[in-house]
């Protein structure tokens, strides 16, 4: 197969490195996106992601990306990859309408010969059963006319080490015939493109391993409870523990779990178990053990304020980082907004530094009408207590425990013990 023009459906954490990739390997990249405002901003070369540079953007377009409104230029590209969300909705059941309209939307303008592939997290089966019958009702056979595959992305926003081209990738082809088209795609950007039998497996590996990282941090999570509880710190034992040079795998225990994948994607394969009449107990009790984080970072800065003759209603409480890991912009489900959240229903005065994130963005289930504060000696003093809720490698933690009244930590930063630092 000849691919010249590569289309990315969805231009957001997922698609816009995707598209970067593609352009810096000399491919034309046509970019599609609903969101008129990301288009514009590509054809402008700038970036609205922050750990990707305007300088990135702007190579790609001198390179030949581009991006639409206009899904009638599907038609134009000879590979369109989706990179749209799958989020849960509000019975925490996978809400497929992203996928299902994208698909919609480029059916008009498929033509024979194109390859399709499906990045978006989703359960085993969405390719066989939603994309394809859609794509033949048009008249095309799977396999023979249009090559449609199952490529999860693996993206680590933040992470310095991998790239794009360096993350091996898994695709999976309705036939044998789409999974050749698949592979030869994906080779030309990725280092070590790695085949499997079908789209199910290929959707089911990217649902292991990500519940896999729910499942470990739930247990880590849990055991951060029991070694609190015996005033042993959880950091001190999982660095102990990282020594094993074999059959130990280190997770980091926090106030509970964030991101657009790892609380959700798990629940992609509850839903499609029960088709199948079974239940996913681990899923379930990671989930439980995750959510519950929120609530025991508050017993335990209640617990904290009290023995300094303090409740929370009536502190004022600074929140330290609220995206939802470090060194990234990303504040979709951070646990740090809930906290803020609970704290704030609780009558605490709630202000958030975080250079990741100069003012608190809309969103759809939290609204709070703040900018990040810049830490000064004064502005940290000022705080009856300081939250680290996300540990941004930014921030002058030196200063932070020389000001501060008072410290709670929810990810080990500091190492030593000290009156004024709980570890929660
Ligand atoms: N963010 C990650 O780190 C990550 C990692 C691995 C997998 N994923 C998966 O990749 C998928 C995309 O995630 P993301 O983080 O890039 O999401 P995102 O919200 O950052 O980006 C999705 C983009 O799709 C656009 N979009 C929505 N509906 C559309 C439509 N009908 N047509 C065209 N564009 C549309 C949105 O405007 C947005 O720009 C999800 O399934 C997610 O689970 C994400």
């Amino acid at each position: 197969m000849n691919f010249n023009t590569i289309g990315i459906v969805g231009l957001g954490y997922v698609g816009l490195p995707l598209a970067l990739r593609f352009a810096e390997a000399g491919f034309k990249v046509l970019g599609f996106d609903i969101d008129p405002a990301k288009p514009q901003q590509i054809n402008d070369g700038k970036s609205y992601i922050k750990h990707i540079g305007d300088d990135a953007v702007a190579l790609a377009v001198a390179r030949g990306f581009s991006a639409t409104t206009d899904f009638s230029r599907a038609s134009e590209a000879d590979a369109l990859i989706i990179c749209v969300p799958t989020p849960l909705n509000q019975y925490r059941e996978p809400d497929l309408s992203f996928v299902i309209n994208t698909t919609e939307s480029l059916l008009p303008y498929l033509r024979k010969g194109q390859l399709v592939s499906l990045e978006s997290t989703t359960w085993p089966g969405t390719t066989d059963e939603e994309l394809q019958p859609r794509i033949e009702q048009r008249g095309f056979v799977v396999g023979e006319d249009i090559y449609l595959v199952f490529s999860p992305e693996r993206e680590d926003p933040g992470n310095a080490n991998f790239t794009t081209r360096t993350i091996p990738k898994v695709v999976g082809g309705v036939t044998p015939a789409c999974l050749d088209a698949g592979v030869a795609l994906y080779g030309k950007v990725i280092d070590k493109v790695v085949p499997v039998s079908s789209t199910r497996a290929a959707a089911l590996t990217k649902l292991l391993e990500n519940i896999h990282r729910a499942v470990n941090i739930g247990l880590v999570n849990e055991m951060k409870i029991i070694a609190d509880k015996m005033n042993i710190d959880i950091f001190e034992v999982i660095r102990a523990a990282s020594t094993k040079p074999f059959g130990f795998v280190p997770y980091y225990p926090g106030p509970g779990l964030g991101g657009h994948c790892i609380p959700i994607d798990p629940f992609y394969l509850t839903w499609k178990a029960r088709e199948y009449g079974v239940h996913t107990r681990f899923i379930e009790l990671a989930g439980e053990v995750n959510s519950a984080m929120p609530q025991w970072v508050v017993g335990k800065i209640a617990d904290a304020l009290n023995d300094r003759q303090k409740s929370i209603k009536g502190s004022n409480i600074l929140v330290l980082g609220i995206a939802y890991k470090k060194n990234v912009d990303d504040m979709r489900e951070s646990p740090s907004v809930e906290l803020m959240e609970l704290l704030q229903h609780k009558g605490a005065t709630i202000a958030y530094s975080d250079p990741w994130v100069p003012v608190f963005p809309k969103m759809r289930r939290y609204h709070f009408d703040l900018q990040s504060v810049a830490l000064t000696p004064q502005s940290i003093a000022a705080y009856d207590l300081v939250l680290i809720a996300t540990n941004h490698d930014v921030f002058d933690y030196q200063l932070i425990k020389q000001h501060a009244k008072l410290i709670v930590d929810t990810r080990g930063v500091y190492q030593d013990s000290a009156p004024h630092i709980v570890r929660a």
